[in-house]
């Protein structure tokens, strides 16, 4: 059941698509998948921006348009090479999702263009499925992420506490669906996710120069900060041993399984106990402390110099020449490490 400020936002919406729309013309960032866009365009740069902001996707769009220019390219390329060019992206799976949705679309008569067709898709979720038809096909889809919750529950100064973002989604589907701009869907999802990233901030929005401030009623209340109301993440911390082990000029790296569903082989510096090697009997300083962030953990990783094993206990962990090491993929944080303890 819609609240009285939907309703009041509904009843205006054409004053208010015109308005973001002028806004969007005037002030949308030229990026390179809104130039001559394709669907295959689209759907590169929608996987690349899942969890992922603009100006880290830029660079690796380039590189992979370039590389790999069309679903045929990707569907034939080796997976190897598919990770290599997603190497620090992060999130994995999202490269080897699109890797196989290249080789299922290749295989069909023709592109499918509804949502519902788009979902059969590997990674292919909602909001994915609502920016690709909407942007590539102009199908009524409208996208729903964390952004357009933020817009759409400051424009209406919706209470509702929300226990996740993902439920906060589900609830303003409607609200997006009745405000989408029929004539263009790909253009109005696509100002909504800009007036996310650029004016309607999470912390400081810049409401002064907002183009559809005067339809907020947040803003009106000087509370913008104030919603959407979602439960706060709950962080755990995590302490993960790691092992730096030189043979020569070879590297010991541990490389995660095909079938596994995080990491799927890729390299990184083994864990201490891949080795059976106790950092608490150790008497050494560890060589590095480092912190990153997966989703709800916040992990320190601490990396001790440790012996060579004699015999390497699992097919997992190989030696690696430290001239191959550029060949081979890498996750993001350990090429950083690796390239600092290697100084
Ligand atoms: N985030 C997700 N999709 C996007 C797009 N097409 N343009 C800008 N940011 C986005």
């Amino acid at each position: 059941m819609p609240s009285a400020r939907s309703r009041a936002l509904i009843a205006a919406k054409a004053d208010f698509q015109h308005a973001l729309h002028r806004w969007y013309r005037a002030s949308a960032r030229p990026l390179p998948w809104r130039e001559h866009p394709s669907a295959y365009k689209t759907v590169v740069s929608e996987f690349m921006l899942q969890q992922t902001q603009v100006k880290t996707v830029l660079p690796y769009f380039a590189r992979w348009l370039a590389e790999l220019p069309d679903f045929a390219a990707l569907a034939a390329a080796p997976e190897a090479r598919v990770l290599k060019l997603w190497e620090g992206l992060g999130y994995y799976s999202r490269a080897r999702n699109l890797h196989r949705l290249a080789q299922a679309v290749v295989a069909l008569p023709a592109l499918p263009r509804t949502p519902a067709e788009w979902l059969e898709l590997p990674g292919v979720g909602p909001y994915t499925a609502a920016a690709i038809t909407s942007i590539a096909f102009g199908q009524p889809a409208a996208c729903v992420d964390g952004n357009v919750v933020r817009i759409l529950a400051r424009l209406t100064a919706d209470p509702t506490p929300f226990r996740d973002s993902a439920s906060a989604a589900k609830a303003f589907t409607e609200l997006a669906t009745e405000l989408l701009l029929p004539s263009a869907p790909g253009n109005h999802n696509q100002a909504m996710m800009e007036l996310g990233a650029t004016v309607c901030l999470r912390q400081s929005p810049l409401c002064l120069t907002c183009p559809v401030r005067t339809f907020c009623a947040a803003a009106r209340a000087g509370e913008p900060e104030a919603y959407p109301r979602l439960a706060a993440r709950q962080i755990e911390q995590r302490a993960v041993a790691r092992v730096w082990c030189r043979q020569g000029d070879s590297l010991l790296l541990h490389r995660t399984p095909a079938g596994a569903r995080r990491l799927a082989d890729l390299h990184e510096l083994p864990l201490a106990s891949h080795i059976g090697f106790d950092p608490a009997a150790s008497s050494a300083a560890p060589l590095a402390r480092k912190r990153r962030a997966i989703t709800r953990f916040q992990i320190t990783e601490t990396i001790h110099a440790a012996p060579a094993p004699r015999k390497l206990p699992s097919a997992e962990l190989v030696w690696v020449p430290l001239a191959r090491l550029d060949a081979i993929t890498l996750s993001g944080p350990h090429r950083r490490w690796v390239a600092e303890l290697l100084q």
